[in-house]
Formats: structure tokens, sequence, C-alpha cells
């Protein structure tokens, strides 16, 4: 294996970097030790090249464009497998057996109730509150609700924590969704499967009854797989760093939801249904196009682009063919804005200014799509992934907490404020 130095040219001075080597991907240089033995700090704004931890559960390789979940794809896992399924494998680390998968449904099932008291902090939220930012101060107060639970150190009391918030965060979702709309909120109901009962949640009405749609059941179960984990993302890292210092989990996973809100990362899906609207007919696409490359006021393809694939991002392969599906299912084949957006990737893809810089579709491209196809407002979409993203933020958390290595995360700078000053009275500065 190569090895790896740093040498301070001046002095001498050489730190040997100790390799770190996974299963896959890029060696890590370890410079844990750099500012003791050479007083200096590395430095990586944007993390682009820094790995935080070591990590088992998810594998990216942006070069081919490859998703792994505990080693298996992602395009298997979305069509051979289910989102209950894949949060087993992402959680406990291998497929489940047919006894270990009922039982692990079973309890998430029997955790979807949310307190009464937590129920009511909506009324709190002004009637046109963000949903999102309902989730946010919504699942950071589950924290005052579970004293039985908090030693981060017991292995039940972590299985408790992952049980109990991956089975609230739908009903946690579609009550801020009612509080939107202004409706009541609609009780889960246990006999029905993890996303027909978010989506009963979220669309039945005390007034009449209401049948899920199977195939919208379907479509939101595929997209939750693919959006289950993605290894160390902002809002991952987020959880984690929050979590390092032995907080809370459920205020960890508040923080995550902070996150993911953010038009770079979780908040893209709602910002492509905003652009798409905005550019309006396919005759906009090129005078928009041009504002792009031209950054004008930062002007951005949302949908476009990923810190680590430089390929096609896997996700939004399968996505963009199951909008297909999904589209025709609800008679809406001619979805004008699944054409705008077709046109949209394919003058991007042909684009020298897309192609220098390796820019494709992100998971967020199409996504929006589909949730606009099932009925589901916009503002409503970063939700949708952050029920998802809970398996993920949940398992990482878990996986910290449990690592003996774990110490609280704590970046260094590089200071250029004002030089040390003495402080001046009012009347002489
Ligand atoms: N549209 C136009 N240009 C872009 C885009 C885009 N969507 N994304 C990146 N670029 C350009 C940048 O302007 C920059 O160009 P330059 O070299 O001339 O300065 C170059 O590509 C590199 O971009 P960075 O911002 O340095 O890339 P970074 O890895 O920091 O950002 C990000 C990644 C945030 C995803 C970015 O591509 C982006 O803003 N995309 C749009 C938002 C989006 O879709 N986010 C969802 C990501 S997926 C997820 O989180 C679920």
């Amino acid at each position: 294996m190569a090895q790896y130095s740093l040498l301070n040219e001046e002095t001498g001075e050489k730190t040997e970097l100790p390799v770190k080597a996974g299963t896959r991907g890029p060696l890590g240089l370890d410079v844990g030790k750099v500012y003791a033995q050479q007083g200096v700090f590395t430095y990586d704004p944007g993390f682009t090249s820094t790995c935080s931890c070591d990590s088992s559960i998810a594998y990216i390789d942006g070069d081919a464009g490859m998703l792994l979940y505990r080693g298996y794809p992602v395009d298997q896992l979305a069509k051979q497998s289910s989102f209950i399924e894949v949060a087993y494998l992402i959680l406990n680390g291998e497929l489940p057996q047919k006894d270990e998968l009922e039982t692990f449904d079973r309890s998430i099932r029997r955790h979807t109730m949310i307190n009464e008291s937590l129920k009511r902090l909506f009324e709190g939220f002004r009637y046109d509150a963000h949903p999102m930012a309902m989730l946010c101060g919504v699942v950071g107060s589950l924290s005052a609700f579970y004293h039985d639970t908090t030693n981060n150190q017991d292995p039940e009391h972590r299985k408790i924590f992952a049980h109990r918030m991956i089975a609230k965060i739908p009903t946690i979702t579609a009550a801020a969704y009612k509080r939107y709309f202004g409706q009541p909120f609609i009780y889960p109901q246990n006999h029905l499967d993890y996303c027909s009962n978010l989506l009963q949640m979220m669309f039945a009405v005390p007034s009449e009854p209401y049948h899920v749609d199977p195939v919208a059941a379907k479509a939101l179960d595929v997209l939750f797989i693919l959006h289950a984990d993605h290894e160390q993302n902002a809002s991952t890292s987020t959880v984690r760093l929050a979590g390092s210092t032995g907080c809370n989990p459920y205020a960890a996973v508040a923080s995550g939801i902070a996150a993911l809100w953010g038009p770079a990362h979780g908040g893209a899906n709602e910002a492509v249904l905003r652009m798409l609207d905005q550019i309006g007919t396919v005759e906009n696409v090129k005078p928009f196009m041009e504002k792009v490359k031209n950054k004008e006021a930062g002007v951005r393809l949302m949908g476009f682009g990923h810190r680590v694939y430089k390929n096609y991002d896997p996700r939004a392969t399968i996505i963009r063919e199951h909008c297909h599906n999904v589209l025709k299912h609800f008679g809406q084949e001619n979805d004008p804005q699944m054409e705008l957006a077709m046109e949209l990737e394919r003058i991007a893809l042909e684009d020298d200014y897309f192609k220098e810089r390796k820019l494709y579709p992100n998971v967020d491209f199409y996504s929006g799509i589909i949730y606009k196809a099932l009925g589901i407002p916009v503002n409503m979409f970063t939700p949708m992934f952050a029920i998802a993203r809970t398996v993920g933020w949940v398992a990482h958390w878990a996986e910290m907490v449990s690592d003996p290595t774990t110490r609280i995360g704590r970046p260094r700078q590089v200071y250029t404020g004002a030089d040390i000053r003495d402080y001046q009275p009012m009347d002489q500065r």
C-alpha cells in the first residue's frame, strides 16, 4: 500500500499519515496527528476530500453512478424489496428472515400513534407555517416525551428510539399537512402498510370513506427506498455532529430535518417544481438555460449536479422510468411539467457547460413530478423526503453512538478576524 506523509520543507519535520482502507473507494489519510506534531491544521471547507467517520451503511461510487445499501445495489432493492425491508436492512446490516421482517413490521405499525399533547403542539403554528418548519419543531419536541429510553449506550434503548422515530415520522408529517390545510388530523390505521397508512393520514377525511390506491402507495414505497440513505450527506452529517455531543436522539434528528430543508439538499425537490412553474413552457427553456450558464443572480438548474455523483445519479434513472408509469396510471401521460423536465434534461446533457462540469440529473429532478401526480402539494415534497431519510439518520446515529472510538465532532478554523486589540471606552472610539 502507498505510504503518505506530510513534510514541512523548511524544518524537514515529517509526519507519517496512517492510511485507512475501506471495503471499496479511495483510501483515507488519517491527519489526526498533524496538528499535535506540526502545529498546522488541514483545511477543507465543504469537506470535499474529508472523511468524518468509518461507516458500513451505504456506499456511493460517484464516477460509476452506483449506490449500495449494506452492499446491495439500490436499483435491485427498488425493484424487488419494500421500504420496510430496506429500513430493516439499513438498521441491522442484513436482509431479514421472514419472521424477523414480520416482527419489525409489527413493531413499526404499533408505534405510529403520537401523544395527544404532541398533536396539540400543531395548533401553536401559524396557519401558513411551512410543513418543514413544523417537522423541525415537532420532532425536536419528541425529546420531551420519551424519558424511558435516553441511555444512548443501551442497544435496547437505541432500538426503541429507532422504531418510534421511523413509525411516528409519517404521522407527524401527515399532521403537518392537515394543519396546513385546516383539516382534522386522521389517526394511523395499523392494518395498513407504511405508505398506505401515510396516504390515508394525509388524504382521508372523517366525512367519507377513503380507499388507498395501491399504485400510489407502491410509487411512494419506491421513492422512499431511493431516499432512505445516502451516507455522509449534509443532513446525516448534521445528525451525527449533533449526536456526537451525546444529545437526545430526537433532537439530533430535528437538526437533520433543518439541514435537509435547504434547496441545495432535500429542498431541491420543491425548488425543481417551482423552477418548472417559473419556466412555464418549452420555448422558455433556452433563455432559462442561458441565465443558468451566465450564473445570473445565482440561478442554478435545480435537481442537477451533485457533490459525489459525476455521472448519472442511479436514483434519478429509476425515478424517471417510474415517473412515466405513475403518470400513465393517473392518466397524466402528457403532463406539461414532465415534458418540460425532459426537455431541460436533453438540452443540459448536450451542453458543454453541463458536460464539462459533469452535471447530471439528481434524485430530485423527477421526484416532485411523481409527488404532484399523487396529489401531494409542492411544500410537502421535502417532508416526504424527510420521512424516508429518517431511516438513514437513525441508522447513522446508532452506528456512531455504538462506536467506542467516536469523539465529539469539532472542526477547526483558519481565523481571519481582527488581531488582538485593547477595549476602547465608548468616548474614545
Ligand atoms: N446548475 C448550474 N450550475 C451548477 C449546478 C446547477 N445545478 N450545480 C453545480 N453547478 C456548477 C457551479 O456553478 C460550479 O461551476 P464553476 O466551476 O464554474 O464555478 C460547478 O458546477 C461546481 O459546483 P459546486 O457548487 O462547486 O458543486 P458542489 O458539489 O459544491 O454542489 C450541489 C453540489 C449543491 C448539489 C449543486 O450541484 C447544486 O446546487 N445543485 C442544485 C441543487 C440540487 O439539485 N440539490 C440537490 C442535490 S441532491 C440531494 O441533496 C438530495
